[in-house]
This record gives structure tokens, sequence and C-alpha cells, in this order.
């Protein structure tokens, strides 16, 4: 019902409702922080978060400062020194330029901001609340600027309890600031949580050292450049996209800049995936990083209150340009791929063959055995089909294992069974080391009582750097593919409790502990692993509820060959 008349709202509530827009949790106080600092020309900039973003947020820079005059102003709402005219406003090449970024923030929490300019002897540090902005007070400072948000949402009380825990808050926080790095490899990052540095991106020249941090060690081999065309001048594509059978099961991983600026995009999306034409495979996205530059006059940055959505001018020459780039980079990889040599001789290694005479006394034993039931049937296994099915049979039926499958079954009951005992490794000369990306440390500080409980224990080794000291009684390091662990981990988004969840620990555990498709496994191997198949409690499907074999019988043949 309304009752009162119409009438012009307060000040501060104006800023509230423009705040609710753009700063929606701690995300968005250091998008807006680290773009400032970016549009300041840091070299340096510093995240640090206390309590997932709710104690404080600190974002400190090495940029050019702010002059003292201009102290005041920095609050105001529509105050900024990046635009001066409405034509500006057509062919942005800054970050921001609504002035709005910083009112929006005290709005949304306490501002304590120290700035320093280089001409300047000292730093002034000013306070901010609401709509109250504090006088400017001369402190010892370097130059630079160091902006602390405190309270976030305690004026708010509705938009508080939307926050998610501080692990997933602080999830966002590190996913967002790692990816803005990749589009400003020359400008290093730190990200800190409650005290301590959780990663640190040194500037670097090349922005392919840049992906591998954020990507890991393992895209190195996976990402290849963009191809582009020379002769498209309006719109300049360039980047890393991963090359065919590295996809991931989201688009978490794909990282979008228009004009340096992050943005979100299905169009840009839909145009990567219809490069990648038929080298796609449904469900599976492919990674890396992507960026577009236009003529500031081509790109419309003001059509979305948090900027991460542009409108393009010419939006089908963008989506043409994506897509050409990414598939003339398809098909150059696949022209230089050399043949796997191995494909070329299958089976003729010196191991293969002496796994063939294994079969064949093996064969001859099984041949002596008389009244095959369940459990000590004749079984024999003939084969791999593609490097991925196992081909056996016993005599009454043919059974077709896929061996993934199989021994992620095998792999997951042996966690089950073992209730967190593990096989603890020796102080090796050669300890298995794994690089992280600064998702998946992320990732492991989140799981690492899950992981624990299971039987996996990891430690720091260094920057970035971790080594694997224990795994469930049974599994090999040298499976152990920890970085995919935790990409599957991080990718989990549903409820972290109860039963259902340990599962999906331990299934992942499984699925990244195996034998995987394509893997050339030895006639021994391959009966290994069906005879343990066999001994499982659940031998059927896999922990993620696919099937691990299927079975011909004679009655099914026959139908097949139209006898029947
Ligand atoms: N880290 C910084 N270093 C130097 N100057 C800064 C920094 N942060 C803010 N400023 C100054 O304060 C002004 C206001 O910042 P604010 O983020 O509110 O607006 P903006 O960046 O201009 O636009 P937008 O709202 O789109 O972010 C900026 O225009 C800039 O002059
Ligand atoms: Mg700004």
């Amino acid at each position: 019902m309304v009752t009162s008349r119409i009438h012009v709202l307060d000040e501060a509530t104006i800023a509230q409702i423009a705040a609710g827009e753009v700063i929606e949790r701690p995300v968005s106080v250091v998008k807006e922080l680290v773009e400032n600092s970016l549009d300041a020309s840091a070299r340096h900039i510093t995240v640090e978060l206390m309590g997932g973003g709710r104690s404080a947020i600190a974002v400190t820079d090495d940029g050019v400062g702010i002059p003292r005059d201009d102290l005041p102003l920095a609050f105001a709402r529509h105050a900024t020194s990046k635009l001066d005219s409405v034509g500006d406003l057509f062919a942005i090449s800054s970050l921001g330029f609504r002035g709005e970024g910083l009112a929006s923030i005290a709005a949304a929490g306490d501002v304590e901001l120290t700035s320093r300019t280089r001409a300047s002897e000292f730093g002034y540090r000013v306070e901010a609340r609401g709509t109250q902005v504090g006088t400017a007070a001369a402190v010892a400072a370097s130059v630079g600027t160091k902006v602390v948000v405190r309270e976030l949402f305690s004026r708010t009380p509705a938009r508080r309890a939307f926050l998610k825990s501080e692990r997933s808050e602080f999830a966002r926080v590190s996913a967002f600031t790692s990816q803005i790095a990749l589009g400003w490899p020359s400008v290093g990052f730190t990200l800190r949580h409650d005290g301590r540095d959780v990663w640190s991106l040194p500037a670097v020249k090349d922005p392919v050292d840049r992906l591998e941090t954020v990507f890991g060690r393992a895209a190195r081999g996976a990402l290849v450049p963009l191809v582009t065309a020379a002769e498209r001048v309006r719109e300049r594509v360039s980047g890393y996209v991963c090359k065919p059978g590295h996809d991931r099961p989201n688009r978490n991983a794909q990282v979008f800049f228009v004009n340096g600026r992050i943005v979100r995009s299905a169009a840009l999306s839909a145009a990567w995936l219809a490069g990648y034409g038929s080298f796609g495979m449904t469900g599976r996205y492919p990674f890396g990083v992507i960026a577009v530059s236009l003529p500031p006059e081509d790109v419309d940055v003001n059509v979305h209150p948090t900027k991460i959505e542009v409108r393009l001018a010419h939006p089908q020459h963008v989506f043409e340009a994506v897509r050409r780039a990414v598939a003339a980079t398809q098909s150059a990889t696949e022209r230089a791929r050399p043949l796997p040599a191995a494909a070329l001789h299958a089976g003729a290694s010196g191991d293969e063959r002496s796994d063939n005479s294994a079969l064949h006394a093996e064969a001859g034993e099984a041949q002596l055995s008389f009244a095959p039931d369940a459990q000590t049937r004749d079984m024999r296994v003939f084969g791999q089909i593609d490097r991925t099915f196992i081909v056996a049979g016993d005599g009454n039926e043919l059974v077709l294992i896929d061996q993934h499958a199989a021994h992620e079954r095998i792999a997951y009951e042996a966690i089950a069974a073992n209730d967190g005992r593990r096989d603890v490794s020796e102080p090796a000369l050669f300890p298995a080391v794994v690089e992280l990306t600064p998702e998946q440390i992320v990732a492991l500080h989140a799981y690492e009582g899950e992981l624990a409980d299971a039987g996996v224990i990891v430690e720091p080794f260094g920057e970035a750097t971790y080594r694997i000291v224990a795994l469930p009684l049974g599994y090999e390091k040298r499976r152990f593919d920890l970085p995919r662990l935790l990409d599957d981990l991080s990718a989990d988004d549903a409820p972290r409790e109860g039963v259902a969840h340990q599962k999906r620990v331990w299934a992942s555990i499984a699925c990244h502990s195996v034998v995987r498709a394509g893997e050339p496994l030895s006639l021994q191997q391959q009966s290994a692993l069906y005879e343990r198949l066999l001994r499982c409690r659940d031998p059927q499907t896999c922990p993620h509820g696919r099937p691990t074999m299927l079975r011909l019988d004679a009655t099914a043949l026959a139908k097949a060959f139209k006898r029947a």
C-alpha cells in the first residue's frame, strides 16, 4: 500500500540503492579497487582479506596516488578523473569512468583511504562511512594508494546474511584476482588471507609465464597461442586456448578480456566453441584466455552496473574473428601433431610380447579347469580396444570393460574400506612435488580435512609447490593427479556436508588416481584389473554411476547374427 506522496529520496538512501547494484559481495569491492589500481598505473597490487572479506578487505598499490586536494572528491558520486565530457563516454580506455566505485564501497562499509603522490612528501588519509567523508590528515606513507574496507554490509544486514562462507567468498576473490592478472602480465599481484600469503604473481614480460601461474604447469603443453589473422584490423584477437582433449567440465576457466576489461560473454564463449567445431565434446568446454581489442568507440562499457558485460558495436564481426582464430589454431595444432609412434606398432613392444606369453601360460592352465561357476570362471583377457576398453570373456559371455571406470570402482572401494589408512611416503630424495595454481591452492585449503580423512596428505613445499606426503593404501603416487583432483573439487558446488559429499570427494580422489582411457596396458595389468573389479562389492558401476562393463552372452550374440 502506498501512503505517502512522491518525494525525492535523501542522499544516504540514494547512495545505498546505487551501491546495491555495484557492491554485492567482497569480490565486488576487490574488483572496484583493483581496477582503480590498474587505472593508476600500479606495478604491484596486493589484495588482502580477513575472514573472507567480512572483517576487512585491503587493496594496496604503488600507482600514481591521489593529490591531497582531490581526496575529498574521490568519494563523491559521479566524481572521476577519468572522463571529461559525454564525448569521452563513447571512447573509454580506462577501466573506471563513472566515479561511483569508491562512493558505492563507502555506502557498503567503513573505508579508510591512504594515498600519496610522487610529488608529495606525505601521504594523506581520509575515512568515509556511508555518505560521510572525513577530513584528510597527513600520515607517513609510500607512494601509491591503500584502501581498507571494514565491516562490509554491517549497515545492510540483509545483504550480509546473503554472503556465503568465508572460504567461498575468498575463493571468488582469488578466482577474480588471478583471472584479471592474466590480462595484465606486467603488473605483479599478491593475494593474502588472514595474515598469510596465499599466492603471489610476479610481474612478467611474457604473458606465457603468467598463464602457467594461473592455469598450472600442466597447461604449458595444453595451451597454444591463438593464430590470428593479420588482415583484420578493427578487431584484434589474441590469447591462448587449449588443444582438443584438454577441455574442462565447465566454463570457469574461460577468461575473456575486451580492451583489458574482464567480461562475461555468452557470445564469445559460443564463438570459441564454434571455432572448436568437431573437436569439441558435448558438456565439455575449452579453457584459456581470449583477449579482444577494439577501437574504444566500438565498445559500449556503460551497460551493466558492475561493467562485467559490454555491448559491441559489431558483435557479428567479433564473433567471426574469435571463431576464425580458434578454428585456425585448432587446425594448425592438428597438423603439427606427430602420429603417436606407439599406435603404428601396437602390441609389438618387448613388454607386450612377454605379456602375450604370460597369457598363453595362463590360458593353458585355465583350459584345464572344469565346472566354471560364478566365482571360478575361466575368465580370459584378450586385449584392449582403442586403449580404452578391455575385451575379456569366460566361455559363456563376452565382457567389455571400461578400464578407467573399472579402476575407479576399485580405487573408490579401497578408500571406503581403508577408513583413512594411508601409505605414508618416506622422506624421499625425489618427492612427488606438484605446482598448483592459485585456484587449486584455494581448493586444497578448503578440502584439507576431507582429503586427510580419505588418506591424502599434502604439504607446502615452496611457493605454489606442494609435496604429496601420503596417499590412501594401495594408491600409486605416479598416477595421482592432484591438480585435476583440486579442479574437480572446486567445481563441485553441491552442499559440502553429509555422506553424499564424502562420497563425492572419494569418487574424485579415485577418478584422478587411476588408469585413464587411452592408456596402453599389458595383458597382465588388464587381467589384474578385471579380477580386482570382480572382487568389488559393487562391480557393475563406477562411483559416478556409469557402467564398468558390458556383457554379451550367447543369446545376445545369436540375436546379433540373426541366428535366433
Ligand atoms: N588506487 C587509486 N590510485 C589513484 N587514484 C585513484 C585510486 N582509486 C581511486 N582513485 C581516484 O578516485 C577517483 C574515483 O574513483 P572511483 O572508483 O570512485 O571512480 P572511477 O574509477 O573514476 O569510476 P568507476 O566508478 O567506473 O570505477 C578516480 O577517478 C581516481 O581519480
Ligand atoms: Mg573505479
